[in-house]
C-alpha cells in the first residue's frame, strides 16, 4: 500500500512536468501562468478526493475546506506555495500543500471530526519568479495588502491587471476570527537536519528580508573605439557593486546573506559597452537591525560607486520582511507531536522566506521543516525521502490532534 507521505512526494514529483511547468526543460511555474492553472486544476481534483469543499479567491489562491463539528467553525489554515523559482526542484512549495491534502485524507477517511475546520491554502506567488514582488497572495489573505504593490509588470511586459481583476483583489482577506493558527511544512532549511541527522525540525522564526531592484544608467558606446578611460560602462559598475553587496555580507554575523540574482543588460550586446544595465538585492538576517544596516551600507557603496564611474543609479525597494518569530504554544505542541512520532525534537531558524511569515500577521503560526539531500532547494536535485515525509505526516496529526483537545479538553 502507497502510504501518504510516498504519495505526497510522488505528487510533487508529477507536478514537475508539462502541463505542471512551463518549461520542458526542468520545473519552472511561474504566478498565473499555464502551468500555474493546470497544476491549480490537478490540485483541486486531490483536494476534493480527500473531502474538501474547494475554491478559488480573487487572489488566484486555491483552498480546500474541511468542516469540523460545527458548521463555520474557525479554521486550521495549513498551507504552502505552487509556484516555483526558474529551474526549480519539485519540493520547495508543492510538498506542503500535499502534506496537508494528506493529512485531511486521514481525518476524512477515518470520520474524525474537529472543533475547527482544516482548510488548505495553496498559494500563488511566494517566491516572485515572475513579478518584481513576492507573496502577495498571502498578503491580500493576511489582509496587508498594499494595493499599490498589485502594480507590477513581468519580463513580458504582461501587468497583473491584466490577469486578475486588481480591485477584487484584496477581497481574498480572511477576517482574524475565521482563522485560528497556520501551519506550514517545508524543505528549504539547508544542510541543517541533515548534519543533526534528523528528519524533521521545528521552525522558531523566519529571518526579516529586504528586496531591492537597482538599475544603472551609463552610456552606450562601441566596444572597439571607446578608450578605457572614457566609458561610462553599466555592466562594469554592476559587477561592481555585485562584489560590494557581497563583501558588506561576508564581514557581517552568519546569519546575515546578501544575494544579487538577476543581472539582466536589456540590449545587451558583444560590441556594446552597456548603457544600461539593472540588478535585484536580497540581503536577509535574524535581526531586522542587522539586515537594515547591511542594507544601508550595500547602498551606501552602491552610490560611492555610481558616483566614481558617473552612472545613474536607481534603487527601488521591492519589499521589507520583518522577522516573523513562531508562536510559542504551537512550536510546543509540534514538538509534543515530533517526540509521540518517535522523532528527537530539534528547534532552527528559517533564513529563506515563507507565506508564513506574512500570514503572522492574521493568526499564531507554526513551521515544520524537513529533511531535504544535501540541504539543496532552489534546485532541480531537490530531494526528500518519502520516509521523513511519512514522519512529517505522523506530525501534523499528532499536532491536529493535540490542537484539537487544547480547545475540547476531554
Ligand atoms: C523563498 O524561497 C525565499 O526565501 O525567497
Ligand atoms: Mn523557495
Ligand atoms: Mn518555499
Amino acid at each position: 500500500m502507497v502510504t501518504g507521505g510516498a504519495r505526497a512526494v510522488a505528487r510533487c514529483d508529477a507536478l514537475a512536468l508539462p502541463p505542471f511547468s512551463d518549461s520542458a526543460e526542468g520545473l519552472t511555474r511561474t504566478y498565473l501562468s499555464p502551468a500555474y492553472g493546470a497544476t491549480q486544476e490537478k490540485l483541486a481534483e486531490w483536494m476534493a478526493e480527500a473531502g474538501m469543499t474547494v475554491r478559488r479567491d480573487s487572489a488566484a489562491n486555491l483552498i480546500g475546506r474541511y468542516e469540523g463539528r460545527v458548521a463555520h467553525a474557525p479554521a486550521l489554515v495549513i498551507g504552502s506555495h505552487i509556484d516555483s523559482v526558474r529551474n526549480a526542484g519539485a519540493y520547495d512549495g508543492p510538498l506542503g500543500i500535499m502534506l496537508g491534502i494528506e493529512t485531511v485524507a486521514a481525518l476524512s477517511s477515518s470520520g474524525t471530526q474537529l472543533p475547527f475546520a482544516v482548510e488548505i491554502y495553496a498559494f500563488g506567488d511566494e517566491e516572485g519568479s515572475r513579478f518584481p514582488a513576492a507573496m502577495l497572495t498571502s498578503r491580500a489573505v493576511a489582509g496587508t495588502l498594499d494595493p499599490a504593490a498589485l502594480d507590477v509588470t513581468d519580463r513580458d511586459g504582461v501587468r497583473l491587471g491584466d490577469l486578475v481583476d486588481l480591485a477584487a483583489y484584496p477581497s481574498a482577506a480572511r477576517a482574524p476570527g475565521e482563522v485560528l493558527a497556520y501551519l506550514e511544512a517545508h524543505i528549504e532549511q539547508g544542510p541543517v537536519l541533515e548534519a543533526e541527522g534528523l528528519a524533521l525540525g521545528t521552525v522558531t522564526g523566519i529571518a526579516a528580508q529586504l528586496r531591492f531592484e537597482i538599475g544603472l544608467s551609463g552610456t552606450a558606446g562601441h566596444a572597439g573605439t571607446t578608450a578605457m578611460g572614457l566609458r561610462r560602462d553599466a555592466v562594469a559598475g554592476m559587477a561592481e557593486m555585485v562584489l560590494a553587496a557581497e563583501a558588506v555580507a561576508t564581514a557581517g554575523p552568519p546569519d546575515l546573506v546578501a544575494t544579487v540574482g538577476v543581472v539582466e543588460v536589456p540590449s545587451g550586446a558583444a560590441n556594446v559597452i552597456a548603457g544600461r544595465s539593472r540588478f535585484t538585492l536580497d540581503v536577509r538576517a535574524g535581526d531586522a537591525g542587522v539586515r537594515d544596516r547591511a542594507a544601508d551600507e550595500v547602498l551606501r557603496r552602491f552610490r560611492d560607486i555610481a558616483e566614481r564611474r558617473d552612472l545613474g543609479l536607481s534603487v527601488r525597494q521591492v519589499h521589507d520582511l520583518p522577522a516573523s518569530p513562531c508562536d510559542p504554544a504551537l512550536m510546543d505542541l509540534l514538538e509534543e507531536a515530533t517526540v509521540a512520532a518517535g522523532q528527537r525534537p530539534f528547534r532552527l531558524v528559517s533564513g529563506a522566506g515563507h507565506d508564513a511569515m506574512i500570514m503572522a500577521a492574521l493568526c499564531p503560526t507554526a513551521m515544520l521543516f524537513l529533511r531535504c539531500r544535501g540541504g539543496v532547494s532552489h534546485n532541480p536535485a531537490e530531494y526528500v525521502e518519502p520516509a521523513d515525509a511519512e514522519a512529517a505526516l505522523a506530525v501534523m496529526s499528532g499536532f491536529i490532534k493535540r490542537l484539537g483537545a487544547k480547545l475540547e479538553p476531554a
